[in-house]
């Protein structure tokens, strides 16, 4: 048995345009690193948090990496260990890029590699979203599944949980940029509409088939032109600074498609490049400058691990 871990787990692109809750990505950067050691005292520590400028609960109950890692000790039948662990991010907090996720998944893949992998990496999925559900009120699933088991996830079914992994198509890249504007997830779900009409329904479902159909055939313009959003984006959109021009940036300038990411208010830009991808959030960036917004962006292959051990 190892005594320590540290463990670097990805960031994600949840939705994907069109798959509320159900379809998600990991991306390589950025993530957040977990450092876990054993202890002879049982129980989980918190002993250290870095880059969340303090904005993360120390109490092992409240934060989602040491209440999830606790979950996880009740649940294999070893509440009698204990672990000290320190959180490092090194991403942003409330960006819609799965910070909370990238986080617990990093706490939950070390303790399962502390523990000599006794749950299947599909079998901390439960964990991981009752950590999402402690940061955010609703255990969604389309940002841990794909920071767990990489590359692009497929949420079939809730009740009960059905993870299909998806292929990941060669050469496809992911340009994110995350404006500084604030975005709570609880508040960005809290505005969605409950019930939706039947001619909307059918164009959504008709582009999550699209994606699924387009990752499948390795065909990359079918999962640009299925990236369309009628139900939520409308209403999302609002959160976020000039957002279609900011697809317009995206598409003028050779996106496959475009849109938020999770509940925004990063948004994201599918590319056939490197180059493509990074010219793009460059555009973006520079047009939220003139408006005084401050920026990050990330240019990304998918990522088809998931963590990785450190
Ligand atoms: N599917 C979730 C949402 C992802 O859009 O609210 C949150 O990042």
């Amino acid at each position: 048995m190892k005594e320590s871990i540290k463990v670097f787990a990805p960031a994600t692109v949840a939705n994907v345009v069109c798959g509320f809750d159900v379809l998600g990505f990991a991306v390589n950067e950025p993530g957040d690193e977990v450092v876990m050691r054993f202890t002879d005292q049982p129980g989980v520590k918190l002993i250290n948090i870095t880059g969340d400028d303090g904005r993360l609960p120390l109490d092992p109950a409240k934060n989602t990496v040491s209440a999830s890692v606790q979950h996880y000790l009740d649940h294999i039948g070893r509440p009698d260990i204990g672990v000290e662990i320190s959180l490092h991010k090194k991403m942003p907090i409330g960006s819609g890029l799965g910070s909370s996720s990238a986080s617990t998944v990093a706490g939950l893949f070390a303790i399962n590699q502390l523990m000599d992998n006794i749950l299947t990496t599909k079998e901390l999925v439960p964990f991981a979203m009752k950590g999402e559900e402690l940061a955010c009120g609703y255990g969604h699933a389309d940002n841990v599944a794909p920071a767990l088991m990489g590359g692009f996830v497929l949420v079939r079914s809730y009740e009960p949980l059905d993870l299909i992994a998806l292929p990941t198509p060669n050469g496809l890249y992911a340009g994110i940029v995350y404006p500084e504007v604030d975005v709570p997830t609880k508040d960005a779900r809290e505005m969605i509409k409950s019930k939706v009409p039947l001619k909307d329904a059918v164009v959504q479902w008709g582009n999550v088939a699209g994606i699924v159909a387009g990752l499948y055939s390795n065909d990359v313009e079918l999962i640009g032109r299925s990236m369309k959003d009628v139900l939520i984006e409308p209403v999302r959109s609002i959160l976020i600074p000039d957002f279609y021009l900011l697809r317009e940036f995206a598409m003028d300038n050779g996106a496959l498609g475009f849109g938020i990411s999770g509940s925004g208010p990063s948004v994201f830009a599918l590319a056939k490049d490197f180059e493509t991808a990074k010219q793009i959030t460059a555009v973006q960036q520079e047009h939220l400058k003139k408006l005084n917004i401050k920026s990050n962006a990330y240019v990304s292959a998918v990522n088809a691990v998931g963590p990785r051990v450190l």
